[in-house]
C-alpha cells in the first residue's frame, strides 16, 4: 500500500496531463482515464472521443509563449500562433518527455463517479468495470457540451436549411455558394464567419451584444504578451487597452457592428485579425440578433430579413459532468462554486483542473493547479476551513460579477497573472497550515491504485 493517497484523473486533455505530470513527478499513484485513443482533447482534430471542436484551419488565439507549460517550452520553430496539429503534437511530446503515458488508460470513458461515505471514490467505466481511489480529479473539459439558443428562436423548427452549432463545424467546403448566418461575437463566430466569407454567397454576422475585437498582434508582438503585471489594477489596464484599440482600429460601430454595452475587459476577449477586414471588404454583413426564422429566411431584431441556407450558432457551451449524479454535483447556469477554481468546500477528496476561462491560456494555469494538488496530496499544503473557502468563493464571485458582463460565458473567468500570483500566496499560507499540523495527509490513503473494486 502506498503511503500517499491514490488518485483517478478523468480526462487526458491539456488539463488532465498537466495534473498527471505533477502527480507523476511527486510519486503520487494515479490512473488517468481518457475516452479517446490519444491525449490532447479539444486539440485533436476529428478526435475519436467525438467531442473536439477543432476545425481544419484552427490556430490557437493565445500565443505560443503564453500557452506552453513552464518546464517544457514549445519548439521555437513553431509560429507565435500554431496550428491545432502542432498543439496536439506538443501535448503528445509532453507526455512522452515526462514519461507517464503508461499511467493513462486510453479508450476508457468513465461513465459514473460515486463518492463513498469514507471519502473515497468508486469509478465505473463504460465497460462496467469498477475501481476505487482515494481522490478524484476532474479534467473533462468545458467546451464540448453545445449551448443552443435557449429557447430556440421563433420559427426555428420551420427552417428548411441547415442549423448547426459551431462545435460541429469542420471546414467551409459545404458553405460554398450558400447564404450563411453566423450568430455570436465570441471567437468561434469570428473564425467561422471569416472562413464562410471566402466561399459563401453571403455571410451575415449576427450578435445580441457588441464586443471589442482585438488583433492577435500589436506593437509587433502577440497581444497577450503585453500588460502582464499582476499589480496594475485591472481597470487601469483595461482603460489603457481600450484607448489603444480605439486608436488602432476605432470603435466597433464604425464597422457596422453593435456598440459594446460594456467597457473593454468586461467580456472574454474576442480575438481576430481578419474579421474587420472582411467586413470592410463587404464580405461579411454585421447584423443585430436573430428575431425569427422562416423556411428559407432569417429575420433580425431590426426587422431586416435575409435569405438563408445555413445558420451556425456560435453560442458557447455548457459546463457538464455526465459521470456525476445530478443531485451530487451539476453546474446550472454554468455556475459551480470552487475554491480558487479547484476545490469544493466540504469535499476534500475532489478537485477540478482546467475548469476556468482565463484572459490568457489555460495550460500554465492547469499546470499550477496540478502542482498545487500534488503538494496537497503529499501533505505539504492544507486547505483553509470550509467556511473560509466559502467566503473566498463568494468574494471572488462578487469580484467577477462586478467586472464582467452578466453572461453564462463569464462564470469561471480568471486573470492569468493574478490567478498565478494569488495561487502562490495561497500555497504559502497553506504550507504554513500544513506544517502546523505536522504535514498530515489531508486525504488519507485507503485504497490501492488501479485496484478493482470489491464486489
Ligand atoms: C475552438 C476552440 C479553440 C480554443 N482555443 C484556445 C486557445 O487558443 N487557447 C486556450 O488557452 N484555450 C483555448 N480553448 C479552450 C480549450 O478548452 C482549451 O484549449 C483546452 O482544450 C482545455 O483542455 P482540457 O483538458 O481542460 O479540456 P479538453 O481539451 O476538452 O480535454 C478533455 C479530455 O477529457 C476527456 N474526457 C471527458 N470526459 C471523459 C470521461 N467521462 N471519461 C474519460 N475521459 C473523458 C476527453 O476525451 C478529452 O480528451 C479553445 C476552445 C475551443 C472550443
Ligand atoms: N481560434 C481560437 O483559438 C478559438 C476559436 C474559437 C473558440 N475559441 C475559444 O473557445 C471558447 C468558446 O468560444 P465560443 O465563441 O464558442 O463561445 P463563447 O465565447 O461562449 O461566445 C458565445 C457567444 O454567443 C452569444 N450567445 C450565447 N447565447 C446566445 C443566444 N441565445 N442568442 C444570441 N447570442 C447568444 C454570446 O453572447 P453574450 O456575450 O451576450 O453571452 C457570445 O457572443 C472560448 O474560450 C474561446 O476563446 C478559441
Amino acid at each position: 500500500m502506498s503511503t500517499l493517497p491514490t488518485v483517478a484523473i478523468i480526462g487526458a486533455g491539456s488539463s488532465g496531463i498537466a495534473a498527471a505530470k505533477a502527480l507523476h513527478q511527486r510519486g503520487v499513484p494515479f490512473d488517468c482515464f481518457e475516452a479517446s485513443d490519444r491525449v490532447g482533447g479539444n486539440w485533436v482534430f476529428a478526435n475519436k472521443n467525438g467531442v473536439s471542436a477543432a476545425y481544419r484551419d484552427l490556430h490557437i488565439n493565445t500565443s505560443r509563449d503564453r500557452m506552453q507549460f513552464s518546464d517544457f517550452p514549445m519548439p521555437r520553430s513553431l509560429p507565435d500562433f500554431p496550428h491545432h496539429t502542432q498543439i496536439a503534437a506538443y501535448f503528445d511530446s509532453y507526455v512522452d518527455h515526462f514519461g507517464f503515458r503508461d499511467r493513462i488508460r486510453f479508450e476508457t470513458p468513465i461513465a459514473h463517479a460515486q463518492p463513498r461515505a469514507d471519502g473515497t471514490w468508486r469509478l465505473t467505466d463504460a465497460n462496467g468495470e469498477t475501481r476505487d481511489y482515494d481522490m478524484l480529479v476532474v479534467a473533462n473539459g468545458h467546451h464540448w457540451d453545445k449551448r443552443w439558443p435557449e429557447p430556440a428562436f421563433a420559427g426555428a423548427d420551420t427552417f428548411a436549411g441547415i442549423q448547426m452549432h459551431a462545435h460541429d463545424y469542420r471546414d467551409n467546403a459545404f458553405l460554398a455558394d450558400q447564404d450563411v448566418v453566423v450568430l455570436g461575437m465570441g471567437n468561434s463566430a469570428m473564425d467561422i464567419a471569416v472562413e464562410a466569407s471566402y466561399v459563401a454567397s453571403a455571410t451575415h454576422l449576427a450578435a445580441r451584444r457588441g464586443a471589442w475585437i482585438v488583433p492577435k498582434y500589436l506593437f509587433g508582438k502577440p497581444l497577450d504578451q503585453i500588460n502582464t503585471i499582476p499589480h496594475v489594477p485591472h481597470w487601469l489596464n483595461a482603460r489603457l487597452s481600450e484607448t489603444i484599440i480605439r486608436l488602432h482600429t476605432g470603435r466597433p460601430e464604425r464597422y457596422g457592428l453593435p456598440r459594446p454595452d460594456h467597457r473593454f475587459g468586461a467580456a472574454h476577449p474576442t480575438v481576430s485579425g481578419w474579421i474587420l477586414d472582411r467586413i470592410i471588404h463587404g464580405a461579411i454583413a454585421p447584423r443585430p440578433n436573430l428575431a425569427r426564422l422562416g423556411p428559407d429566411w432569417v429575420e433580425f431584431v431590426d426587422g431586416t430579413r435575409v435569405h438563408a441556407d445555413v445558420v451556425i450558432y456560435c453560442t458557447g457551451y455548457h459546463i457538464t459532468f455526465p459521470f456525476f449524479d445530478a443531485n451530487f454535483l451539476a453546474a446550472p447556469g454554468n455556475r459551480i462554486d470552487l475554491y480558487r477554481r479547484v476545490f469544493r468546500p466540504g469535499h476534500p477528496s475532489l478537485a477540478f483542473v482546467g475548469l476556468m476561462q482565463p484572459l490568457g491560456a489555460i495550460m500554465p494555469l492547469a499546470e499550477a493547479q496540478g502542482q498545487w494538488l500534488a503538494a496537497y496530496l503529499c501533505g505539504e499544503y492544507h486547505l483553509p476551513s470550509p467556511r473560509a473557502m466559502e467566503l473566498g468563493i463568494r468574494r471572488e464571485d462578487r469580484r467577477r460579477r462586478r467586472r464582467y458582463v452578466a453572461s453564462e460565458r463569464h462564470t469561471i473567468q480568471v486573470d492569468f497573472d493574478t490567478y498565478l500570483f494569488d495561487l502562490r500566496r495561497e500555497r504559502r499560507r497553506g504550507a504554513a497550515r500544513a506544517a502546523a499540523a505536522g504535514n498530515a495527509l489531508a486525504v488519507p490513503p485507503r485504497v490501492r491504485v488501479g485496484e478493482a473494486a470489491a464486489a
